[in-house]
């Protein structure tokens, strides 16, 4: 952790280039920086210091939380558009799913801890907050805190074999001489931003069975099968579940349909313009295929069994499987 005696402002640059670096498989990607147990983009380090020791969550907060190309985009976009559904009906011609990517309608948790100015802004908005990370659960240990005082969180996992997949697409938007294989390897060895994914899955799962009312463990590809009960589980969850009346005008189905892969695919928010000027990633990378099992296209059998293996030994022991 940060040494005590270091005055914040000035601790930023010493503690990043004391932590162990990753090789990076190539040139173009974030550097990653070992820090408490997790391979953090540098560029994140000093802001998870920042949430590790002040983000003060409020009883009513709900965090999307999600490991990268897991699903947070579309996450981001059911959890906003069912807590905001009365201040902007789903079926509305002026909803700001429309005209705004999911990512501009939440703010990201540690793109606002890097400065004071993004802490403050933060602070100044308004209750209910809806909020996103990617940061495992142990940087924000007050979110869930045991014994109340924290708030609630939606993670999303997804099968790992299809995250591989869907990260090495997204990443090759910028660095398309990006090999497959190593990203598979980043993945198994653990060196990867926000990883190990076993420790960021088991984080969030093991908060959500001793604290199921805190921590929603959703799965992508359960969602994929059934959207719509999905969207009614969320509802409950944040303390907003649908009436009698929404569910007969079919409300549930407008968000199901507003938030769907081919609708905001196709919407000219999501067409152009780049994620952030920090990863200049055309928008359009979010939304590629949005399909479970794309893994056998891109993946050897040997290489799929080597990740199994992985993630069962992992996870097997807290009863998750894939
Ligand atoms: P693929 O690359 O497999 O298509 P994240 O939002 O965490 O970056 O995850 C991106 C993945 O979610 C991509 O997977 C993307 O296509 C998929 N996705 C994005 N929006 C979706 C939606 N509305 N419904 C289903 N999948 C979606």
């Amino acid at each position: 952790s940060v040494p005590e005696h270091l005055p914040e402002e000035h601790a930023d640059a010493d503690l990043v280039s004391a932590l162990p670096s990753a090789p990076r498989p190539n040139k173009g990607l974030l550097n990653l920086r070992f820090y408490e147990g997790i391979w953090l983009p540098e560029y994140f380090v000093p802001a998870a210091v920042a949430l590790h020791r002040r983000f003060e969550p409020r009883r009513d907060d709900v965090i999307v939380a999600s490991f990268p190309k897991c699903g947070t985009t579309w996450v981001n976009a059911l959890t906003f558009a069912t807590m905001a559904r009365h201040a902007y009906p789903a079926a509305g011609a002026g909803h700001p799913l429309l005209r705004l990517n999911p990512h501009q309608c939440i703010p990201f948790l540690e793109g606002l801890f890097r400065s004071p100015r993004g802490e403050a802004k933060l602070e100044a908005l308004p209750s209910p907050r809806l909020m996103n990370t990617h940061m495992p659960l142990a940087m924000v240990p007050r979110a869930a805190a045991p014994g109340g005082g924290g708030c609630k969180v939606v993670y999303v996992c997804r099968e790992p074999k299809d995250m591989v997949v869907s990260r090495w697409h997204f990443h090759r938007r910028l660095h398309p001489e990006l090999a497959f294989a190593d990203v598979f390897e980043s993945v198994c060895s653990g060196t990867v931003g926000y990883g190990p994914v076993w420790d960021h899955i088991l984080g969030y799962w093991s908060a959500s069975t001793a604290r199921p009312d805190s921590v929603l463990f959703l799965r992508y590809e359960e969602l994929l099968r059934d959207p719509a009960e999905h969207v009614r589980k969320l509802a409950r969850f944040v303390g907003l579940p649908f009436s009698g009346i929404e569910e007969d005008s079919g409300v549930v189905h407008d968000i199901v349909k507003l938030c769907s892969f081919g609708h905001l695919k196709n919407l000219e928010a999501n067409k152009t313009g780049h994620l952030n000027p920090a990863l200049p990633i055309p928008r359009d990378a979010l939304f590629r295929k949005g399909v479970a099992g794309d893994w056998v296209n891109h993946m050897t059998p040997d290489m799929a069994r080597r990740l199994d293996e992985i993630v069962a030994d992992k996870l097997h022991a807290a009863g998750l499987t894939f």
